[in-house]
Order: C-alpha cells, then structure tokens, then sequence
C-alpha cells in the first residue's frame, strides 16, 4: 500500500484522532487487519479487560463486540467507552439471559455461577465469578470442591473445563458461539491429512471440542495462540477459532503457515466493524456503551474476582463474597438504552 494513498491517509487521521480526544484503541484479536494496525492494544479479552482497567485515556474506543465495550465500561465507570457498531453484539452472549442465572441461583443457594466474559452486564451482575478462555479453568479451581457450579454460556468452553478440572458437579449451559460450530471434527481430520507436520491449535469454544479435543496440540484462548505459535519450533498450524486470528499470527509469525480449521469460522459481529466505522466513531464519539451503575456495582465484583484468581490463583474462594444475589426485583436494562 501506498504510504499517501487514502487507506493509509485514514489510518493516520484515526491516530490524530485518538490523541485530540485522549483516546485508547483496543481491539480484539479477532478484529481487521487494518484496526489491528491502529489499536494501542490487541488482545483476548482478558487482556483488553486489564489494559481497560488500567488506561488513563478519557475514552477507550472498543474495537470487538458489545459484551466487551460493557466490561470496559463496568471496570472504568469514569471513562467514555464508545464501539465502532451497536449491532455488534455477541450470538453466544445472547443465549444466556440473567433470570437463567437467578433461578438456578434460587433452586442452588450454596452453588456458584460462573458467566464467561462472553455475557450481557446483567448476567455477570447475577454472577459470582467471571472467566475469559485463558482463565476458565484456574476460576473453576478456585471455587470449593463440595460447590456446586454453574457455568454459563459456552457448552465446549464448560465441558473442557469440567474435563480439566475433574468437577462431577459442574453444570454446563447449553450455548455456544455460531462462528466456532462451523468447526467440524471432519474438517479438523480433512486439514491434519493434509498438513501432517502442522500443530493442531484449539479455541475452547470449538464446536468439535468434545470429539477432537484430544486431537489438538494445544487449547488456547486467542492471545495464548500467539505466544504458543511464536515459541514452538514447528512451521505449520491448523488454526480452530474465528478466521480473524489469522492476521495477527502470520503478521506476528512470518515465516509460518496457518490454515484456517474452517473457511465459514467467521463472527459476523466482529467483523461489523471497520476503519471507516472507529473514525467516525472516534469523531462524533458515538455509539457510547454505558452500564447503569447499579448494574455495574453488582458485575464488578465477579469481574474483579477473576482478576485476583488470574493474577494470584485465588479470590476469595467462596462463591458468596461479599455478593448479594437474588435482588427482589430482576434487573432492568437493555442494550438498546445505551
Ligand atoms: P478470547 O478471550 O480467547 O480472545 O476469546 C474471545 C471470544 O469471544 C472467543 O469467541
């Protein structure tokens, strides 16, 4: 590309931009090439919650999906946090709802939920711990043995996790992300036929988790595939989560290959936003993604817990904290008010 030629022209006005508005670019790892290119920050979304956490930017532009933005806005209440595209919300995130949470709670009062990141607000407000991929199973090691668990959304992210964990008394809910079911056990031994020097890499949301789990080299959150395809010693990889991550990989690993484990493994969410879209976001600081603080007070605290687990190996261990759950009344709010 032309360094003057419009593309690049625009990549530089997002950069100006950013710093007049004292703004931070996090983007996904998922996201475009060219938003890779302007973010501050790429990541999983552990990372992007701590680099959310931690900014003393005014305004964090989000470049990923709604559930990401919420949590940004929930650990930096003060900040404005504002996303390239409202529609970008999450297919696995939408298939738990906060009363699931709540009733389970109610016919379970000693047992724990536990929301992957991939939730609304509410739902990780009626939470007691959080999990992102890279941490799902060092929570789930943190809470008592005899407690019952909740896991909520994600069933292959859940059915590893109680594989890796050993727990007979995990529950797993019955969601999963569209874009990793098109990951099929068929394809995954079509490719490894194909390519039979390439390492096996797999996102535990997969859709093949529970057949092909044993198959694979590794079972990683995205940024984990980073770091596992930069320090391995093989030149070939089957890559099984959303086709975005091929740009960092190869872009970080040059001399490798990446096969994608599905040519349909795309997030039609992620993929809404674009360059175009995080500089007029940027410009009119729009859409703003805001999470009502009574909302926000309640899903920190299952955040933050993760947060210590990851950081330290425990939180307070207990699953009730310092947590009130079943509030009288349900909590009120939709992503449309935002
Ligand atoms: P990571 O936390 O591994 O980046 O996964 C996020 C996600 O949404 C996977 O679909």
């Amino acid at each position: 590309m032309n360094e003057s030629s419009p593309y690049n022209m625009l990549k530089d006005k997002i950069r100006l931009l950013a710093k007049e508005r004292d703004a931070v670019i996090l983007a996904h790892n998922y996201q475009e090439g060219p938003i890779q290119e302007v973010a501050d920050f790429i990541g999983d979304s552990l990372l992007l919650s701590q680099k959310a956490a931690a900014t003393e930017a005014s305004v964090i532009l989000f470049c990923g999906v709604h559930f990401m933005a919420e949590t940004a806005s929930i650990l930096s209440p003060q900040k404005k946090v504002i996303i390239p595209d409202l529609a970008a919300g999450c297919s696995l995130a939408d298939m738990v709802i906060e009363r699931d949470a709540r009733q389970w709670k109610e016919r379970h009062p000693d047992g724990a939920v536990v929301a992957y990141v991939n939730t609304s607000a509410v739902v990780k407000a009626a939470a007691d711990y959080c999990c992102t991929s890279s941490n799902a199973v060092k929570v789930v090691q943190a809470i008592p043995e005899e407690k019952e668990v909740l896991f909520v959304p994600d069933f292959y992210l859940g059915t590893w996790v109680k594989r890796k964990t050993g727990r007979r008394n995990l529950h797993v809910w019955k969601g999963y992300c569209a874009a990793h079911t098109a990951i099929t056990p068929e394809g995954i031994d079509r490719l490894r036929e194909q390519h039979p020097d390439a390492e096996f890499l797999m996102h535990p949301e997969c859709g093949c988790m529970t057949k092909s789990m044993d198959l694979a080299d590794a079972i990683l959150s995205t940024e984990g595939m980073v770091k596992y395809a930069k320090e391995s010693s093989a030149g070939e990889f089957i890559i099984a989560t959303e086709n975005g991550m091929l740009y960092k990989l190869q872009k970080e690993n040059p001399g490798k290959k990446f096969y994608p484990a599905s040519e349909n493994a795309t997030c039609q969410y992620m993929q809404m936003n674009t360059l175009e879209k995080a500089f007029r976001s940027l410009l009119e600081l729009k859409y703003e993604v805001k999470v009502p603080p009574h909302i926000a007070e309640l899903a920190r605290i299952p955040i933050e817990r993760m947060m210590e687990i990851s950081a330290n190996g425990n939180g307070n261990g207990n699953g009730n904290g310092k947590k009130k759950l079943h509030s009288a009344a349900p909590i009120v709010y939709n992503r449309s008010q935002c």
